[in-house]
């Protein structure tokens, strides 16, 4: 006892040791379970890396056949599910009606929410991998007014996702390649970054021995957040906004360097990279390609490489390592899909799923795991005795 360190925001505190990801920020490395992204960016597909994730290593053709049906088995929601939806207001953001459900999950699966039951943390795991896209997809269909669809489990994972959201009853809809492909690499480069804000949350929620389903819940909350994933929103919103304001990007830039009025480059800076995301290198060659092979010109694209070339040459942004992040590319691309901007961050959610479980079976796993409880510097007021109402 007798004191303790001081380091606010978790600067420089490792708050557990990890086998999952490894962050090298100064180099701009970033690697799952040892594996490059880059390799697994090209190479592997969505499902896979889950499984690498959670379970540790790639799997063979066996273990990913079962594991994608077994997920397939568990995409449908308990059919009381469906009213949850209606008790919100229509123009709600996609991201609390996603927590809230995914928290709910933990009272229509309570078969399954012992932390330390090896079996009850293995179907959540599937529950919730196979139930959060259909959830996503109900959230943003209830804020259009359009009926929702149950999942059909011909499809894969991120191709059915895109059924449930884009296509309506009595129409076949046709999954485009190209877009299932970009959409299934970007949850790739989401699947995990170690610990960030929403993945601690998850740890922290989850060391008071809290159950899977609402251990995440809080994940998602903190990943709405505009300094974390709520960036992707916050960048198309900043796009908009400068094109609305004439498309002066030396303007705006000089307005950050400012610091007027709180405006920060929203998709720059991260508390670990001081080099460039590798996240956002592959993003930012995805937009350009994706917007291309989806004939999707888009004058904001234009408008983001001009902010990021003219950054990257000021050295307000040069002696802070300033770099764009994994945010700054990828709403070009959502947008380009066809999703409005508020389901930006539940993309995002989406993507970090796997990430957040692997985190929490680690956790929950791990002897040397104690109740997260950080000190604090008390620097309030020193003892002093009451005062009755009528002397103050
Ligand atoms: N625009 C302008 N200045 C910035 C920015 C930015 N985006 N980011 C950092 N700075 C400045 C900051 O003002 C500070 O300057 P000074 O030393 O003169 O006071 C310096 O750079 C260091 O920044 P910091 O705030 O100490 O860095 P942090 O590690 O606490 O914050 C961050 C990291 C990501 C919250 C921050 O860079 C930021 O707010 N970026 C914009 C939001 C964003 O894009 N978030 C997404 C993060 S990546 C993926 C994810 O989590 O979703």
């Amino acid at each position: 006892t007798g004191y303790v360190t001081y380091d606010p925001g978790f600067v420089n505190t490792a708050a557990t040791s990890s086998e999952i990801t490894y962050i090298d920020g100064d180099e701009g490395i970033l690697r799952y379970r040892g594996y490059p992204i880059e390799q697994l960016a090209e190479h592997s597909s969505f499902l896979e890396v889950t499984y690498l994730l959670i379970y540790g290593e790639l799997p063979t053709s066996d273990e990913l056949a079962e594991f994608t049906d077994k997920i397939r088995r568990h995409t449908l929601l308990h059919e009381d599910f469906r009213g949850f939806f209606d008790g919100f207001p229509r123009d709600a953001h996609p991201m609390p009606v996603l927590s809230s459900a995914v928290s709910a999950l933990s009272t229509f699966y309570q078969d399954s929410l012992d932390p330390f039951d090896r079996d009850q943390v293995e179907i959540s795991t599937i529950r919730m991998l196979a139930k959060v896209p259909t959830i996503a997809s109900y959230a943003y269909k209830k804020s259009i007014g359009q009926p929702l669809l149950y999942p059909d489990n011909s499809l894969g994972y991120v191709e059915d996702f895109l059924r449930m959201t884009f296509g309506v009853p009595a129409t076949k809809y046709e999954v485009d390649p190209v877009m299932a492909k970009a959409l299934d690499m970007l949850f790739i480069l989401h699947a995990d970054h170690e610990q960030n804000c929403s993945t601690s949350t998850v740890r922290l929620v989850g060391s008071a021995n809290a159950n899977m389903f609402v251990s995440v819940a809080a994940g998602v909350n903190a990943l709405m957040g505009p300094l974390h994933g709520g960036a992707n929103q916050a960048v198309l919103e900043m796009l908009h906004q400068i094109q609305a304001d004439g498309g002066d990007v030396k303007a705006f830039v000089n307005k950050v360097k400012n610091r007027e009025a709180g405006v920060k480059l929203m998709g720059f800076g991260h508390r670990v990279y001081k080099n460039y995301d590798p996240r956002a290198a592959i993003v930012k060659k995805s937009a350009q390609d994706v917007l291309s092979r989806m004939a999707k010109a888009d004058p904001l694209l234009e408008l983001a490489m001009q902010l990021e070339e003219i950054a990257l040459a000021d050295d307000f942004f040069v002696s802070r390592k300033l770099y764009p992040n994994v945010d700054f590319y990828t709403g070009l691309i959502y947008k380009a899909m066809g999703f409005p901007t508020k389901m930006f961050t539940v993309l995002f959610a989406l993507g970090r799923l796997p990430g957040w479980i692997a985190q929490w079976r680690e956790m929950i796993a791990d002897p040397a795991t104690k109740i997260g409880r950080p000190r604090q510097l008390y620097t309030g007021a020193a003892k002093r005795d009451y005062v009755g109402i009528e002397q103050r």
